[in-house]
């Protein structure tokens, strides 16, 4: 008998228990054990079988290390057909997730039973692919095409009412899975028609034309959404017999393609990006309490999110009013959370009673944990640190939000280094997954490992910074633009360049961007960083002239694009494009002209050279940390596996060849990473 799969026979009832932890995916040694229990329950002459998870859930999935292998025997959906088949009902006694081949395996059997709250879904679209084993053929059988679709393109899961609701279960239990097993077997009802051999409701002419221009829009140049519409349209045209093989078939297609494998290349990144080396050893430190310094656009957003984490929060602003104001800020996010329905009233009620407000700084005495984001000044926060120490415990740590300053520079002269830590996290700062934890050279591993234990209670991915201008993300970024204002110089318009990176699968291109969130911020960088810059690198003062000229982007009307009042579409304006053409005149710059391949090539060219410089310098440990900061907090398509996944996918030459040709285009100008030159 099968380690995995636990055949218990008694009283002519079956019980099947799956016990391969943490998740009991469907592993090889699953799937073979199940298809034994189909023939040894049907040899016994058993009346049903009850299919049931050991541990905390039913079935949560394929075994997604697998999928990089050929598949191997038995396949998942001959092992399911062979249940559906057998002579004997299945039962589904599920709880916990019940995911892709979970949900799959319960759709095959003749009943299916759900513990209360238990969660489904069909999760295979967020990692490239359809499902493999019948799900896109079952589940529109099941509950119809619409919330099927809704299901299969998304990845979203349901509760077991919804699913109820649907018509997809045959009861809801409270208590353990194999008792209610055993209490519906002990009263059977008849035996329903198939999932597999049940009729789809019929749907209008043109309902999947429209369902694909919908997908096609929201999906953003990730194909999975598109395919598993595709799956579901043939459920609702062919035979099951002719569907499930056209499902299988192009489940193993996509497991090879380059979009899957970047989307398996981000889950794997995402599981590893909490155990970075340094925090190897380090214990997290208890917090309960969080001091959040400036309550203005960072400082409410964190705190907010610091309320919701269930920490109790002291907001200090520098003056009455100002802590007023602050007040109000996280009031109103609150407000607005109950609006959309994602905070109940009595939910509310506690966020507000675990805030309090002051301008006196001996109110952080309780805190466990400051984070500071008041003005990006070093005085300022120089002075704040100062105020903080004074009133904390001298164990309590303490956490700056700045984003270009150096930390090692704003907590000087404070006691007990080893409390120090970064923590940048990124507009709006309640919604945003990223928070950066910047290590300074100081940190101890039990600070730097609190920092990663806070960032998930906050639901946030948590990556390790080392210190550099900008830490991972601004640092590449501002390379990421510098190139693309070289390419403006050289020929192109803002228009072609923002259309090339979101064709690319970028939300917005660098200029529409730079409109949306105001050009003052990256103009004062520069300001900064023009002490240090190399004289012979070519300097673009493009965007300089244009916040000199006060257009710095939608809130003004005007910056690379001009506004209709109210109207937030960019519209190309002649000032820009005459000044483009000017600048490069003036430089001596011949403009010729660019594909969109080119500006993908450059621009991507660069940001993998910075991530690998970022690498190289130790400022990230791993390129996958890149990666995560790039799609976590600057949009970075998933699909595409961030910067760095990219460049491996296209081949390390071709990144090369890309960056050699920027590096010719601008001399003095880059500094070429180890592994690119
Ligand atoms: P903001 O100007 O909206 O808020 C700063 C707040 O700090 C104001 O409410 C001000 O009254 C308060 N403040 C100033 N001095 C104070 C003092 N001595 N004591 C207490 N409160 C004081 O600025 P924002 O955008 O929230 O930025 C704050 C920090 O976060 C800066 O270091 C910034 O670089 C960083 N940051 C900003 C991001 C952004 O997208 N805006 C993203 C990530 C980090």
């Amino acid at each position: 008998m099968s380690d995995v799969v636990r055949v218990d026979i008694q009283d002519q009832v079956a019980r099947v228990e799956i016990n391969n932890p943490p998740v009991n995916a469907t592993g090889q040694a699953v799937r073979q054990g199940l298809l034994d229990a189909v023939a040894q329950i049907e040899q016994a002459g058993a009346n049903a079988a009850i299919v049931y998870g050991a541990g905390r859930t039913f079935v949560a999935g394929g075994d997604i290390s697998e999928f990089g292998k050929p598949p191997q025997l038995p396949h998942l959906p001959d092992v399911y057909q062979a249940i559906e088949d057998s002579s004997v009902p299945w039962i589904a006694a599920v709880h916990g997730t019940t995911l892709g081949g979970g949900f799959e395996l319960a759709m095959a059997c003749a009943f299916r039973l759900a513990q209360k709250g238990t969660r489904f879904g069909l999760p295979e679209v967020n990692l490239g692919l359809v499902p493999g084993a019948g799900g896109s053929q079952r589940l529109p059988r099941l509950i119809g095409v619409d919330a099927a679709i809704d299901l299969a393109t998304t990845g979203k899961m349901i509760d077991a009412d919804e699913l109820q609701e649907l018509g997809g279960l045959d009861g809801i239990f409270e208590g353990d899975p194999l008792e209610a097993g055993l209490a519906f077997a002990a009263d059977l009802p008849a035996r329903p028609t198939k999932v597999s051999a049940r009729d789809v409701a019929p749907v209008g002419s043109d309902y999947f034309a429209q369902k694909h221009a919908e997908i096609k829009k929201r999906a953003k140049g990730q194909s999975s959404p598109l395919d598993n519409l595709k799956a579901i349209e043939w459920a609702a045209t062919l035979p099951f017999t002719e569907g499930q093989p056209k499902e299988r078939q192009l489940h193993l297609d996509l497991r090879d393609s380059t979009q899957s494998q970047a989307l398996r290349h981000v889950f794997f990144a995402e599981r590893a990006v909490s155990k970075p080396k340094a925090i190897e050893g380090g214990t997290p430190i208890e917090i309960n309490t969080i001091c959040v310094v400036g309550g203005g656009l960072m400082g409410a957003g964190i705190a907010f999110a610091c309320l919701q984490a269930g920490y109790r929060v002291i907001l200090i602003e520098r003056d009455d009013d100002a802590a007023k104001a602050g007040q109000d800020r996280i009031a109103g996010l609150i407000e607005g959370g109950i609006k959309r329905g994602k905070i109940s009233d009595e939910k509310a009620v506690k966020l507000r009673s675990a805030l309090s407000v002051s301008s006196d700084y001996a109110a952080s005495a309780s805190a466990d944990l400051a984070i500071e984001a008041v003005f990006e000044d070093l005085a300022v926060k120089q002075a704040v640190f100062q105020s903080l120490a004074a009133h904390m415990r001298n164990d309590a740590i303490l956490a700056t939000n700045t984003s270009y300053l150096d930390p090692t520079d704003i907590f000087q002269g404070i006691q007990n280094p080893a409390r120090f830590i970064g923590l940048h996290f990124f507009s709006p700062a309640h919604i945003m997954k990223l928070l950066e934890i910047v290590k300074l050279p100081t940190t101890s591993k039990d600070v730097l490992a609190t920092g990663f234990d806070l960032g998930k209670r906050l639901r946030k991915v948590g990556v390790l910074s080392g210190i550099c201008d900008g830490f991972i993300g601004n640092r590449i970024l501002s390379a990421y633009r510098r190139q693309a204002d070289y390419l403006l110089m050289d020929g192109c318009t803002p228009r072609q360049i923002d259309r090339a990176m979101r064709d690319f699968g970028m939300p917005m291109g660098p200029y529409e961007l730079q409109d949306l969130t105001g050009l003052q911020i990256a103009w004062a960088n520069r300001k900064r960083q023009a002490a240090t810059r190399p004289a012979e690198e070519r300097y673009v003062r493009i965007g300089d002239l244009l916040c000199e000229a006060e257009r710095f982007g939608q809130r003004s009307q005007k910056g690379w694009y001009q506004y209709e009042e109210g109207d937030r579409t960019p519209q190309d304006d002649p000032f820009v494009t005459d000044l483009i053409t000017e600048e490069a005149a003036r430089a001596g710059v011949t403009r010729r002209d660019f594909t969109d391949q080119d500006i993908v090539d450059r621009l991507m060219a660069v940001m993998i050279n910075e991530g690998a410089l970022i690498v190289e310098e130790g400022v990230a440990e791993r390129d996958l940390d890149v990666d995560l900061v790039k799609i976590h907090g600057y949009g970075f398509p998933r699909w595409r596996g961030g910067p760095m996944h990219y460049g491996e996918q296209i081949g390390i030459d071709k990144v090369k060849q890309a960056m050699a040709d920027v590096a010719a285009q601008s001399p003095n100008s880059w500094r070429v990473a180890g592994r690119l030159s």
